[in-house]
Parts: structure tokens; C-alpha cells; sequence
């Protein structure tokens, strides 16, 4: 059978039924074609993409054409997984008419499906100006780098039981602003599933344990890409760096003694042409 495009009834469905949803970043085409090969349910276009894919120091600098480079990149690539782009810091704070604005560019311009943003309650008047212009928002709340400089750093949210009070809090806030679904970043287990049970929507955790109805992890993280900084809750499933620099490393070696180019990776000629060639070449002489 056919696969079908993940859709956002599918991703409630998923809550409902139980079965646990599977998220990941993508940020160009390649990584698009290979998550959806894989059947990822939800691709992000993470603004993190500042950091692995711009070599910024955190996700601060990135802009509204930068994110949209990269989701249309994306988006030409994944047919299958259901597509959300990052609303970068300052897109969403200042005006709502601005910020409505700015959210459907990732749906009209760049063939996302639904866009994510950080904050909690200061966010609900955001969250539901964009609802009402019919497009799906992802929430973002315990750690959210775009406000790294406010939390001191990148560091788990909610560890003090008033503080894990208010991130609930937080989520139902977000969950009656009309969000299809909430990431909870850096978040202890305990917080995490007690937000996941009270809450209808599903919960995507990243760092935020197994209680939560679905995972993301950024793509360079999982594959050993990035090798700046590992948080504690990336679990890493290949080392590409490593398999990455022995191949240019190998390329490099055979360039340079000669085993590359050989014949297969040549274009022939024919005998004849090649004589007519060299003819030429001693009555220009
Ligand atoms: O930008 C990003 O990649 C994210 C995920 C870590 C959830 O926000």
C-alpha cells in the first residue's frame, strides 16, 4: 500500500492510541529524503540549525529567509512526514499582525505544514492569532534556547516543584491557545509524564524521558555530526564524523598519489579522434 502523508489528526491519533510518536530535524534536501525514507513521523526544520548547520553559538542570530532557505530545501525532499518549521527568535514577539504574518510564510512560501514556537503562557496570544489564521502550532516549553540568555545557560527546566508546577501550568496554557502539540525540553521524567497524562495533546520530549507520547532529537546530533557539545539526553546511533574524514582523508591520499582519477572515472575517446586530436594539435604548432 501506498504511504500517506502524516497529517495531524494522524498525530493525535497517535496520543489516543498510544503508539509513540517519532520526530526528528532535518535541515537541507538529503537529510529531508533520508528522514522520510526512514518514516519518521514529524520532521522539524529546528532553528538549531544555527548552530549545526551555520556554526553559530546558539539559535539567537537565525533569521526568517534563513529559516525559509531551509525549509523549502526540506520540504522538496520529505513527501511523507508531516513538516514543521522553526519560527526564529524575534519573528513572533513583537506584534501579533507580524507574527501571523511571518507564520504562514513557512506554509505559503516554503511547503511547511504546521509551525513550532517557544514560550509559555506569554506566548498564548501568539499561539492563538496563529490558530485562527488556520495553522497548526507546536509548542516549546522547559528549556528553550532562544532564551538562553534569561535561563543562564542550557540547563533542565522545572526542577523545583514549583517550578514543575508552573511548566504545567505553562502546557495548559498552550494546550486551550490551541496548540496541536507541546515540546518539552530538559525536562525531569516525573514533570514530563504528569504534564503527558493531564494533558489531550500529545507531548514531544526531547531530554524529558520516556512518559512523554512521542521523542525529537536533532538530526547531527543522533548521527554523530556535531561534536561541539553533547547534551546528556542524546542518545548518538552512528559516528558520521569519523566516516566522514576517513573519506576525504582516502580521497585526499589517492589525489595526491595519483589512484584517482583512474580509467573508470574517465571519459573515452575514440582511437581515431584521439589521432585527429593530436593532428590538430602539431599543425597548430
Ligand atoms: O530547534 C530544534 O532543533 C528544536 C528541537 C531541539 C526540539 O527546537
Amino acid at each position: 500500500m501506498a504511504r500517506k502523508k502524516v497529517t495531524v489528526l494522524d498525530i493525535q491519533k497517535r496520543k489516543e492510541q498510544k503508539v509513540p510518536i517519532t520526530m526528528l530535524t532535518a535541515y537541507d534536501y538529503s537529510g529531508g529524503v533520508l528522514v522520510d525514507q526512514a518514516e519518521i513521523d514529524i520532521i522539524l526544520v529546528g532553528d538549531s540549525l544555527a548552530m549545526v548547520m551555520l556554526g553559530h553559538e546558539n539559535t539567537v542570530a537565525v533569521t526568517m529567509d534563513e529559516m525559509l532557505h531551509h525549509c523549502r530545501a526540506v520540504a522538496r525532499g520529505a513527501k511523507h512526514p508531516f513538516l514543521v518549521g522553526d519560527m526564529p527568535f524575534m519573528s513572533y514577539q513583537i506584534e501579533l499582525a507580524e507574527t501571523v504574518r511571518n507564520a504562514g510564510r513557512f506554509l505559503k512560501e516554503a511547503g511547511m505544514d504546521a509551525i513550532k514556537l517557544e514560550g509559555g503562557r506569554d506566548v498564548a496570544p501568539a499561539v492563538q492569532a496563529i490558530v485562527r489564521a488556520g495553522i497548526p502550532v507546536m509548542g516549546h516549553i522547559g528549556l528553550t534556547p532562544q532564551t538562553i540568555s534569561q535561563l543562564g545557560g542550557f540547563k533542565a527546566q522545572g526542577k523545583t516543584a514549583v517550578a514543575a508546577h508552573r511548566l504545567l501550568q505553562d502546557a495548559l496554557i498552550l494546550e486551550e491557545a490551541g496548540c496541536f502539540a507541546i515540546v518539552l525540553e530538559a525536562v525531569p521524567a516525573p514533570v514530563a509524564a504528569a504534564i503527558s497524562q493531564r494533558l489531550h495533546i500529545p507531548t514531544i520530549g526531547i531530554g524529558a524521558g520516556a512518559g512523554c507520547d512521542g521523542q525529537v532529537l536533532v538530526y547531527h546530533d543522533l548521527l554523530g555530526l556535531f561534536d561541539r557539545f553533547t547534551p546528556k539526553f542524546v542518545k548518538q546511533y552512528a559516528r558520521l564524523n569519523e566516516v566522514i574524514v576517513s573519506a576525504l582523508n582516502a580521497y585526499r591520499d589517492d589525489v595526491v598519489n595519483g589512484r584517482f582519477p583512474t580509467d573508470e572515472h574517465t571519459y573515452p575517446m575514440p582511437e581515431a579522434e584521439v589521432e585527429a586530436f593530436q593532428r590538430l594539435l602539431e599543425g597548430n604548432q
